[in-house]
Formats: structure tokens, sequence, C-alpha cells
């Protein structure tokens, strides 16, 4: 295969979702399709514990929920497919948001009676922030859910995207019989008793009498060309490039757990993503289609993957190029060489020391403690791509050792967690007695992080809880920001020095940036 043949075939995407919409269940459907995997179950699952993919932190089993995402990757027809897993546990982590900055487009994931629930929203912010495409799948019509019209008028208030619906549903929970695709004009029929089943019928489009001698009932079959001609006339036209700035999303409707509507979810899917896309870096963009040198970036780091050994893993998206075993690369950050030996891919199964990779796949690099997040690998030059960005933590303690002997361990373990990125660290600012403050997404991370300075570094620590909710990088001129910085009282400062103001809740940040209208507050450190 060609390389050029090799960066089309890709397809590096993330699911979004909030728990318990049906993950883990698309997931594995996907992947049985691929062959990745022979049977359900195999996917690491909260009461799945035995067969779970990659190897878990101590807590994790504890919990039966996973801390940390995986790369799942598997081949479908000539695609090659690389799924980035995001923790599905409330509890995720700012791990969660920068796997997201990996993908390519995503695939947002909602339980038809729920909507768009609070971890879906977060999620999708990223992705919007980045401009990806967003397909979204909405799951369990086998159970009476809301009303389709209503859920694509909650995808335009929550969160502000426009939407297309591929196909439609013709009845929904007891009375559920089936998707029709408005792209090809199949109707794919669902079969309550045998969901593996599927029949699929070829149409001449929503009139052809084949659907009503299919489904058998007149009251369903008049509502769904009622609905469709409705959506014909007042819905959004499909529109590719709307698609691929992520303005527009294709909606599909099916049921993860009988499998139905996932293969036509697939197959579309595959057709309209894009492949490995060009990513902005110090000289311009990088194109993999036009750069043949390897370049790839770091955004995840992951300790005590086998708990056997110490080890850390970091993850590289390749941006560009291929990757073989062994080569050499510039590590920009510390303008030094180093040799890629022992790289492992995830595959469904196992982990599996590989040979040669491509852009748009991610590669787990054995890291002897010299990679941090947004780290920049490159072969024959000297760019980096553009910063990882940090994003608000929604808890905040501070941090203090139990044992002041202990101080030195203590200053190392916290420095290697905020280079994995499990915490943000931040500093008080202009204040008598500086204190150390943690931030993190998620609050089981706190857990991990007592557990973990605990088990590898020996320290016991205290934790305070603050009131704070939302962290704001400010910027603004510097008139502004003396004035800014004399009269507030909760600002910090982050690892690289930037300043960032603390808020309780959403009233109290406005209220702020009323107040101080030369000052712009991010909700992200990317600020330019
Ligand atoms: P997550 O990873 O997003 O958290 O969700 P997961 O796949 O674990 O699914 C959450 C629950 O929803 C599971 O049920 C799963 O079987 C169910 N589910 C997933 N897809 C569908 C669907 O299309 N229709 C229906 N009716 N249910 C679906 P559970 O009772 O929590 O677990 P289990 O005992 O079934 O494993």
């Amino acid at each position: 295969m060609s390389y050029i043949d090799a960066v089309q075939s890709r397809r590096t995407f993330a699911i979004i979702s909030h728990p318990d919409a049906g993950k883990t269940t698309l997931t594995e459907k996907l992947l049985l399709f691929g062959g990745a995997i022979r049977e359900a179950g195999t996917v690491k699952g909260k009461k799945n514990t035995k067969h779970a993919v990659s190897d878990w932190m101590e807590i994790e089993k504890q919990r039966g929920i996973s801390v940390t995402s995986s790369v799942l990757e598997f081949k479908y027809n000539s695609y090659h497919i690389n799924i980035l897993d995001t923790p599905g546990h409330e509890d995720f982590s700012e791990d969660t948001y920068r796997t997201l900055t990996a993908a390519d487009s995503a695939t947002m994931l909602i339980d038809t009676a729920k909507g768009v629930e609070a971890q879906t929203k977060k999620l999708f912010k990223v992705c919007k922030m980045r401009g990806i495409p967003i397909f979204t799948f909405m799951n369990k019509l086998d159970r009476q859910g809301r009303d389709p019209f209503e859920l694509m008028e909650e995808l335009e208030e929550l969160l502000g995207i426009r939407s297309y619906p591929m196909g439609w549903p013709i009845g929904m929970g007891q009375s559920f019989s089936g998707v029709y695709d408005r792209i090809n004009q199949k109707l794919e029929l669902y079969n309550p008793d045998n969901p593996k089943d599927i029949d699929i019928i070829q149409l001449s489009g929503p009139d052809d009498p084949k659907l009503d001698e299919a489904i058998n009932d007149e009251g369903l079959v008049s509502q769904f060309r009622e609905e469709l001609e409705l959506l014909d006339v007042a819905g959004d036209p499909y529109d590719l490039n709307l698609i691929k700035s992520g303005e527009l999303t294709p909606i599909f409707f099916g049921s993860a757990i009988s499998s139905f509507g996932v293969q036509t979810f697939l197959e579309h899917f595959l057709s309209l993503s894009p492949s490995p896309s060009p990513r902005k870096s110090s000289t311009g963009e990088i194109d993999p289609l036009t750069n043949e040198d390897f370049s790839g970036f770091i955004f995840k780091i992951q300790a005590n993957m086998n708990p056997a050994h110490r080890d850390r893993v970091a993850f590289l998206r390749i941006t560009s190029g291929t990757f073989e075993r062994g080569m050499a690369v510039n590590h920009v950050r510390l303008g030094k060489q180093m040799k890629l030996t022992q790289p492992t891919q995830f595959l469904a199964q196992s982990r599996n020391i590989i040979d040669k990779a491509y852009p748009g796949d991610i590669i787990g690099l054995f890291d002897p403690g010299t990679l941090r997040i947004g780290d920049t690998l490159v072969q024959n030059n000297t760019f980096e791509f553009a910063e990882m960005p940090h994003f608000s933590p929604e808890y905040f303690s501070t941090i203090t050792v139990k044992e002041a002997l202990k101080h030195k361990s203590f200053e190392k373990g916290i420095h290697q967690l905020t280079e994995e990125g499990a915490i943000q660290l931040f500093k008080t600012y202009n204040r008598f007695a500086e204190q150390q403050i943690v931030g993190v997404v998620g609050v089981l991370q706190f857990e991990v992080l007592e557990y973990r300075l605990k088990h590898e570094y020996k320290v016991d620590i205290q934790l305070e809880r603050l009131p704070f909710t939302l962290a704001r990088w400010v910027t603004g001129d510097e008139d502004a920001l003396t004035v800014f910085k004399k009269t507030q009282r909760n600002l910090v400062t982050d690892r690289d020095q930037r300043i960032v103001a603390l808020f309780e809740n959403d009233f109290q940040m406005r209220t702020a940036a009323d107040k101080y209208p030369d000052i712009t507050f991010h909700e992200n450190s990317y600020t330019q």
C-alpha cells in the first residue's frame, strides 16, 4: 500500500457521550463488524472486569470503572479505524478532553430517552472549538424515547449545532419497526423477536408501496411519511461542506444493543468522515498528504499501565510520515535526538509491538520520564505543533504534604503527575504565604492523586477543598491587567506563569467580565 493510500484509508475518531448512553456497547459492535473481536463482552465494561482490554490501575478495579482511556484499532473494508476511547464514568478527567485533540472527527452518542446530557455537552464544546466534524448516533430506539424532532431542537438549543437526519425512525419502543435511510432510500427492518436478523429493502422512495407491505401498520407508516415530508420541507438541506466544518451534524438512529443501524452508521461515517487532517505547527500547517517526514505529538501520558512494572506510556498521535520502529527523531522541546525502540499499538485484545504506523495512528511509547503532554517528535526538522491547551478544572483543593521531611518526594510526585496531565497545579498569586492549589476536571482525580502519591512516592498529603468551580485564563492590555491583578483576590498562576482567575460559579465569572470589559476570560489555556 502506498503512503498516500495508507493516509487516506485512516479514520481516527472519538465517541463522546454521557455515561450509560451505550458507548461501550456501540464500540463493541463496531469492533465486531471489523472482526477485531469475536464476541460481545470483550471490551472493558463496568461489570465485566475479566476481559478488560487494558490493564487497570488498582483503583479502577476497586471502583469497577475506567479512569484511563485507551485506543482501539480495527479494519473494516479497506479502512483502518482508530477509536479513541474516553472514560465513560461521570468522574472523567482532563485526559478525556485532551484525547479529543487527537481525533479528526467525533461521534456523539445520545440516549434518545435522555437527550443531550451534561458530559456530552462538555465534550461537544471541545470538538466545536476544534471545528471537527461531529456525527450523531441516537441510541436505544428499541425503548420509548423522546420525539426525534424534539431531539433535533435540543441539539440546536443546547449545543448550537444544526442537524441533518441521514435516516428516520419508524416507530419507537414497542412500536419500533425500522429506520429509513434517506440517502440510499433503503429500509432497515427491525425484528424485535430476533433483532440480529435485519432485513434491508431497497425502496424507490418513502412513497414506495413496498413500505406498506413491509410494515403493515397504516398509522405508523403515514406518520412516518408526514414526518419525512416535514423534514424535506422545513429541515436543513444536506450540505457536505457544513458537515466537514462541524456546523451540521448528520444524525443516525439505531439500537446499539441489537446492532441495529450500526453498520449503516459505520458505512456512512467512513465515507463522510475525514482522513487524517493537517495540523498547525510553528512553521505552518503540516499536511500528512504532502509531508512524508515523520511527525507527531504527545496527547496523553499514562502511568502504571501494567502495575507489575512502574512504566509510563506516552501516547503519540502521528501527524505525518511513516513511523518505523527504531527510528531516530528530534525531541524538539529538549533539543535532543531520541530513538523510538519499543512502540506499542493498541488493538482490541492486547498491546502489540509495532514496526510501522501512519498518520492518524496512535502509538504508545515507553517513557523514561522525558516526555510531557504537548511534546512534538519530528524527523529531519525542528518545528513544534501548536500548544496542547489546558482545560478549566471544576474542582480545586489546596495541597500540602503531611510530613515536612517528605517534601522532596512530594514535589517530585506532583511535578510528575502534572506533566502526565493527571492534575493541574497552580500557585496563589500575590499572597504572603504562597500555597499550591490542585485543579482537576473530575473529582475522582483527587483520589487518584492521593493514591498514587502514597503508593508511588510514599507521601501522604492533605487536600482541602476550595469553593471554586471555574478557572479562566486571563489576557488583556497591560494597564487593564495591572488594575485587575491589584483588585482580584482569586488569582493563581499556572505552571507556565500565566495568570488564571478562579470563580465559584458562572454568575461570579460573568460579574467580573462585566466589571472588567478589557479583560478576556479564556475557558482554556490556549489564549491566542
Ligand atoms: P456506556 O459505556 O455509555 O456507559 O454505556 P453501556 O454501553 O455500558 O450501556 C449502558 C446500558 O445501556 C447497558 O445496560 C446497556 O446494555 C444498555 N444499552 C446500550 N445500548 C442499548 C440499546 O440500544 N438499547 C437498550 N435498550 N439498551 C442499551 P445495563 O443494564 O447498565 O448493563 P447490562 O447489564 O445490560 O450490561
